[in-house]
């Protein structure tokens, strides 16, 4: 199924050229260039904890219960982006196990679960575009909640997801490995409800620096949600 197409600037080198695109769902027979686009952007990362990386096999489950991918694919038919979205339902990777949403609500929950653009791509506003899509197209099939989690070194990742209406709920460790209770991944878990979108009249308000994890557990604890994002200064706006 299309859902979108355009003109993207590429990298080519020192200079941009433009390349034209196809946004649409990837077929289950696809995954395996899928993978290979997200292990290509993981080896050139210079943070690597930035990225959970899925394993071929856990990607072909999940859409198998029924996850979505949407890929972006260049004038070449090449593969150069993409957003997996899944829908954990009661199963306890359900997000909304770590913001204490009502349980009654899980159904209704939509994971925002990886999105990679290959690097000639990047700065065509793609991860907001097929967060657009996602948005479309789960409002229309029932579903009320956005999920995800983002670590707090990916300032593009959260910038943009923020920028989406995405509120910070709250800041753990995900992903141990089970060896050692401490040895997961800080991560940040957003989220927002698809509509409405309420308007929140705060009545606090803190600016903390992104990377002053104690001050932001302090005020989630205490009722504060991450509300914007400064990209130049990396100041979160903390609100309650
Ligand atoms: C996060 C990501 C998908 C964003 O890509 P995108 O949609 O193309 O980003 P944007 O269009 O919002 O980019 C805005 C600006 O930031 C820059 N930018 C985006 N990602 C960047 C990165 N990883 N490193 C350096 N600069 C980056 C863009 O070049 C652009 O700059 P410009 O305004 O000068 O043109 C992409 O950086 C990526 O694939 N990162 C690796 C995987 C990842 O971290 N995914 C998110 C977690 S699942």
């Amino acid at each position: 199924m299309e859902l979108k197409r355009g003109i993207l600037n590429k990298r080519n080198g020192e200079n941009m050229v433009k390349d034209s695109y196809i946004m649409r769902l990837i077929h289950i027979e696809e995954l395996k260039e899928v993978v290979l686009l997200q292990n290509f952007v993981y080896e050139n990362l210079s943070n690597k904890q930035i990225l959970y990386t899925d394993s071929y096999d856990e990607m072909r489950t999940d859409m198998e219960l029924g996850a979505k991918v949407i890929g972006i694919f260049n004038s070449n038919n090449q593969l150069i982006g993409y957003r997996y979205i899944a829908f954990p339902g009661l199963s306890n990777r359900n997000l909304g196990n770590d913001i204490h949403l009502p349980e009654s609500e899980f159904e209704k929950v939509v994971h925002l679960e990886t999105t990679v653009v290959h690097p000639d791509y990047r700065g065509n506003n793609l991860q907001s575009m097929t967060l657009q899509e996602v948005i479309r197209l789960t409002k229309n099939l029932g579903y009320k909640h956005l999920m995800c989690t983002v670590s707090p070194f990916n300032l593009f990742s959260l910038f943009n997801n923020m920028k989406n209406g995405l509120k910070i709920k709250a800041l753990k460790e995900k992903y141990q490995t089970g060896k050692d209770i401490n040895d997961g991944l800080y991560r940040f878990i957003l989220h927002r409800e698809l509509e409405p979108i309420k308007t929140i009249q705060p009545i606090q308000s803190f600016s903390v620096s992104l990377d002053d994890f104690k001050a932001q557990e302090y005020l989630i604890n205490e009722g504060f949600i991450g509300f914007s994002l400064f990209k130049e200064n990396k100041l979160l706006n903390y609100i309650r």
